[in-house]
């Protein structure tokens, strides 16, 4: 039925049936199997499963990092397999923020340049830059450790300056690999709540991967990989494996 004023939504991400291989010379592994997703800005997805599931080359996919064998995944509403090598490295850098267990920070720069950079990248003038990295730092209650190097910085505190950084630029997707992997209970909720009031403010999409059921309820919606398949809890399964 035609409707009036009627607006054709488009998902900030759309995987449909997509699978992926892994080719060695001794054998073919199935990472993902006819993995279909869709996530919408400002909700937070966890994708949790165990090791060798597929996690990671879940989000290498919608990083544009890997291509998928077969199925397809949008962005926007934009087809990542028909972007070119130009196309997919401005989509990382525009459109992704990127959070690892590793805190991954730039070690010769301080807490305020690595939140700074990434807007840098993106042809913000470096002052500017600098400005809105001190405001998103002061946010964070890491104003006082704006000066420092991340070798300073507690595993927590250079958490939480990585997920500045990948808020920086008010990404569409941030993808987050077990950004609490590396800390104890009560610094990963800091940096899960850090995460969670940003995007949602930002309007940020997040896929939280995690082995972690304390870091999934975080999670608007969750989801289990198993053998590169992902199937999505409702609503009376969502606390079970707790
Ligand atoms: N470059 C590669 N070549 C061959 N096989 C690979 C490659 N990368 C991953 N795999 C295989 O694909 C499967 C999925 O790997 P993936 O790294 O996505 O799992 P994961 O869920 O992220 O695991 P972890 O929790 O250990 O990080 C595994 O069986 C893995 O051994
Ligand atoms: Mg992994």
């Amino acid at each position: 039925m035609h409707r009036e004023n009627e607006v054709v939504h488009v998902h900030t991400l759309e995987l449909d049936e997509v699978s992926k291989f892994y080719r060695t010379s001794a054998e073919v592994v199935c990472a993902l199997r006819d993995v279909s997703l869709v996530v919408d800005g400002g909700e937070m997805v966890a994708v949790m499963g165990p090791s060798g599931s597929g996690k990671s080359t879940l989000l290498l996919l919608i990083a544009a990092l890997l291509y998928p064998d077969s199925g397809s995944i949008r962005f926007e509403g934009r087809e990542l397999g028909r972007m070119s090598e130009r196309e997919s490295a401005d989509h990382r850098r525009s459109n992704i923020g990127f959070i690892y267990q590793d805190f991954n920070l730039l070690p010769g720069a301080t807490a305020l340049e690595n939140v700074a950079f990434p807007l840098w990248m993106n042809r913000v003038p470096w002052r500017k830059s600098k400005e809105q990295a001190a405001t998103l730092l002061e946010r964070l209650d890491l104003a006082h450790r704006a000066g420092f190097p991340p070798s300073k910085l507690s595993g927590g505190e250079q958490q939480r300056v990585a997920v500045a950084s990948a808020l920086s630029i008010t990404p569409s997707v941030v993808l987050a690999d077990e950004p609490t992997g590396n800390l104890d209970t009560a610094r990963g909720d800091q940096v899960l709540a850090a995460l969670r009031e940003l995007s949602q403010e930002r309007g940020s999409a997040v896929i939280l991967v995690t082995h972690d059921a304390h870091a999934a309820r975080y999670a608007d919606r969750i989801c289990d990989l198993k053998d590169g398949e992902l199937h999505e809890r409702s609503g009376d399964e969502l606390l079970v494996g707790e």
